[in-house]
């Protein structure tokens, strides 16, 4: 069985005093049942992980970055490593997000250091692929999306898949109010459980859990989730506020 995720990612919104309003928010609003259920992650701005770090003390709220750097340490202005996030207590990072691809180039070859690294440094990488509107339309979204997979995972072994996540964010979705429909979703991954099949085996397959991105909210989240290989979702709209982003954790118990 595949424990579900619900991950927030907040991507550049909110200051420190109202990130830490919303942490605390969650904190008492969210049931301690269900946070038992559904592993609860929430990926804030860098600047505010300590005070998840703090808020989330003794809560089963997980939480982690939104990106890192794919060396240890440096002379890399402006940016933030693995063993940065860890030792202020993330556990997860999400790595390769199409906005990353898209507005700072980062590419299949880039992102795939950064998995080695984050899995080096004990973070669990929530690996995001997709394909645009483009590639859709081509009729070429499988194939795009099984590169991505292929060439983000090169050199991760199988013990190793036990801590990667798998996002699948059609681009044309985030964002836009555009979901794909549970069917359009299922298939994909569907897709990308046949991937790691092909590149580990059906142990590693069967136990990845596989997440979808894009337009999720409060009202679709329920038929989204109710399909058999979608394992959870990324949220990003909807987790900035507290009652969205709980009732969605709710509708994946
Ligand atoms: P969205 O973003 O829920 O606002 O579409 C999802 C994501 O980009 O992770």
């Amino acid at each position: 069985m595949r424990k579900k995720i619900v991950a927030g990612n907040w991507k550049m919104n909110k200051t420190f005093e109202e990130s830490k309003a919303l942490m605390n928010e969650l904190k008492e609003k969210l049931g301690k049942e269900t946070s038992e259920k559904v592993e609860t992650v929430v990926c804030p701005p860098f600047l505010c992980v300590p005070s998840a770090n703090e808020i989330f003390q003794g809560t089963n709220i997980r939480f982690g970055g939104q990106n890192i750097h794919f060396k240890d340490d440096g002379a890399y202005t402006g940016e933030i490593s693995a063993s940065m996030l860890k030792a202020i207590g993330c556990d997860y990072v999400i790595l390769g997000h199409s906005e990353r691809r898209q507005y700072f180039h980062e590419t299949n070859h880039l992102i795939n250091f950064k998995v080695l690294k984050a899995l080096e440094k004990g973070l669990k990488p929530i690996l995001c692929v997709g394909e645009t509107l483009e590639q859709r339309e081509q009729g070429v979204e499988k194939k795009i999306v099984d590169e991505q997979v292929t060439l983000c995972l090169k050199d991760v072994c199988a013990a190793d898949m036990e801590n990667v996540v798998i996002a699948y964010e059609p681009v044309w979705a985030i964002g836009t109010g555009k979901t794909a429909t549970p069917e359009q979703a299922e298939e994909m991954h569907v897709g990308i459980r046949k991937s790691l099949e092909n590149l580990y085996n059906a142990t590693v397959a069967g136990r990845t859990r596989i997440l979808y991105g894009g337009s999720m909210n409060d009202k679709n989240a329920k038929d989204l989730l109710g399909k058999n290989n979608i394992d959870g979702g990324l949220i990003g709209g909807a987790a900035l506020k507290a009652d969205s982003f709980i009732a969605i954790i709710e509708a994946a118990v």
